[in-house]
């Protein structure tokens, strides 16, 4: 992808990482962080959040999305994640089905950014479609 000069890379990295921060992972100890940047310039951070029942935790990148529609925008640049065993290093962490599928609600796949990181200066970025090939969205029902 050729939008690496264009993105705040590092800022989001910054900004996963405080996100992480809040993570509630007392199941997993696995902590998750997110960082969505929308098209207006804004920044919207995520964390994993666990529950005792297991089936209605959260990952952070759907609480990012979240937060972001709740408070009205829906357009979306990039988004980063960065994740961990609680006690270990972070590693590359790689956004579940499900959180791609509410990606693929709001971004186009083709163009939409994801940046895997584990610190400033290490990342890597794939576009939505790179990660959920020939997804289903909002498009579809239109046909
Ligand atoms: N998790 C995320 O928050 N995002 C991911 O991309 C992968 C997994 C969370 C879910 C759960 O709380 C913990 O990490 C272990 O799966």
């Amino acid at each position: 992808m050729d939008v690496k000069e264009r993105l705040p890379v590092e800022e989001l990295i910054r900004k996963a990482k405080e996100g992480r921060e809040h993570a509630y992972a007392p199941y997993s100890h696995f902590k998750v962080g997110a960082a969505l940047l929308t098209k207006s310039g804004r920044i919207f951070t995520g964390c994993n959040v666990e529950n005792a029942a297991y089936s209605p935790g959260n990952c952070a990148e759907r609480t990012a999305v979240f937060k972001a529609v709740s408070e009205g925008e829906r357009e979306f640049a990039a988004l980063c994640i960065i994740g961990g065993a609680e006690a270990g290093c972070l590693e590359l962490c790689p956004p579940c089905g499900v959180c791609r599928q509410v990606l693929m609600e709001f971004c186009d796949p083709a163009r939409f950014p994801i940046i895997l990181a584990t610190e400033e200066g290490k990342w890597e970025i794939h576009t939505l479609e790179e990660l959920l090939p020939l997804g289903f969205g909002p498009g579809n029902l239109k046909k």
